[in-house]
């Protein structure tokens, strides 16, 4: 476990905690919440990334930084996390469950081995880390936690049936959660952006082409994720584009929804523009 700190005070936040931290959407959360003066603890498994990250941040914002490097996809690793963090005297104010990983393509071929790692880093650790740093927050009477789920969480989408039923756990846990924490001093939010220009985005067949009014930041995606975070909010989706779907998917007709989420993921965008149109048609009928 990898360490390095700047600064001895504690900052106005308290620490938070950010898994995939490496890269992506989490490098910006970690920024966006040492911004604003937070204490943190960055987890990925790529040691060279969150250590370069940890001390850009704690020497562009005066924060204290650990770093921990760790593989989410194995059993144990969230315990561990949380040991190595007690045994540090770390108290943590904000977990923001981010680190995830992306497969596609028809589930029937899909390599087991693929389909239970994403379920251990998307689904089982987020979990576990969510219900070993709760209690002690809710002992303190506050407390942040911010789960990185997905626009796909909204609806079944074919070619990625198991990111998105993943991402539908964690926006139905996160709300559930936001629900059970009312009065706590502690709030529940699921950050549900669309796509993202990342990594796992570049690396997926997702949507290609890609209208680029679609394609957002990770750093507008992290801002508006912190910003709803440490104001309690329990579902934040990024974009208007992404708000439309999101509101839109919880009215239209299961058949429809389905087909949009096959049209966003290799059906072409005509035929999303298609499955739009017969949405608006559809009158908000439910089948
Ligand atoms: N990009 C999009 O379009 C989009 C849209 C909606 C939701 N999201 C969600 O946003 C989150 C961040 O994704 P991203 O787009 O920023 O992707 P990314 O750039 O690929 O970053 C993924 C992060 O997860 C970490 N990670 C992956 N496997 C891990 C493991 N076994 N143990 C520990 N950390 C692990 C990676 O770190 P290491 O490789 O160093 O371990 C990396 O920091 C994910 O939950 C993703 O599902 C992304």
């Amino acid at each position: 476990m990898g360490r390095s700190e700047a600064g001895t005070r504690r900052n106005g936040g308290g620490w938070a905690l950010v898994t995939g931290a490496s890269a992506g959407i989490g490098a910006e959360l970690a920024r966006a919440f040492a911004s604003r003066r937070y204490d943190l603890v960055l987890a990925a498994r790529r040691e060279p990334e969150i250590d370069a990250l940890g001390r850009e941040l704690a020497a562009a914002h005066a924060v204290r930084v650990m770093t921990m490097p760790v593989d989410l996809s194995l059993a144990g690793a969230p315990q561990a996390m949380a040991e190595a963090l007690r045994a540090a005297g770390v108290e943590v104010a904000v977990l923001v469950n981010n680190a995830g990983v992306l497969i596609e393509g028809p589930f029937a071929t899909e390599p087991l081995d693929d389909v239970v790692n994403l379920l251990q880093v998307n689904v089982v650790a987020l979990t576990a880390l969510t219900r070993l740093f709760l209690p002690a927050m809710i002992a303190r009477g506050e407390g942040r936690i911010l789960n990185v789920a997905s626009i796909a969480a909204f609806m079944p989408v074919p070619r990625l049936a198991v990111y998105a039923a993943a991402k539908a756990f964690v926006l139905s846990l996160t709300e559930a959660l936001a629900e059970e924490l009312h009065g706590t001093g502690v709030t529940a939010t699921a950050l549900c952006p669309g796509l993202t220009d990342t990594a796992m985005m570049r690396g997926s067949a997702l949507g290609r082409p890609i209208p680029a009014a679609m394609v957002m930041s990770p750093r507008a995606v992290a801002e508006a994720g912190c910003a709803a975070c440490l104001k309690g909010e329990t579902i934040v989706a990024p974009g208007l584009v992404n708000r439309l779907i999101a509101g839109s998917a919880s009215m239209a007709p299961r058949p429809l929804v389905r087909a949009v989420g096959g049209a966003m993921n290799g059906g072409g965008w005509e035929r999303l523009a298609a499955a739009l149109r017969g949405f608006g048609g559809a009158g908000g009928r439910r089948s």
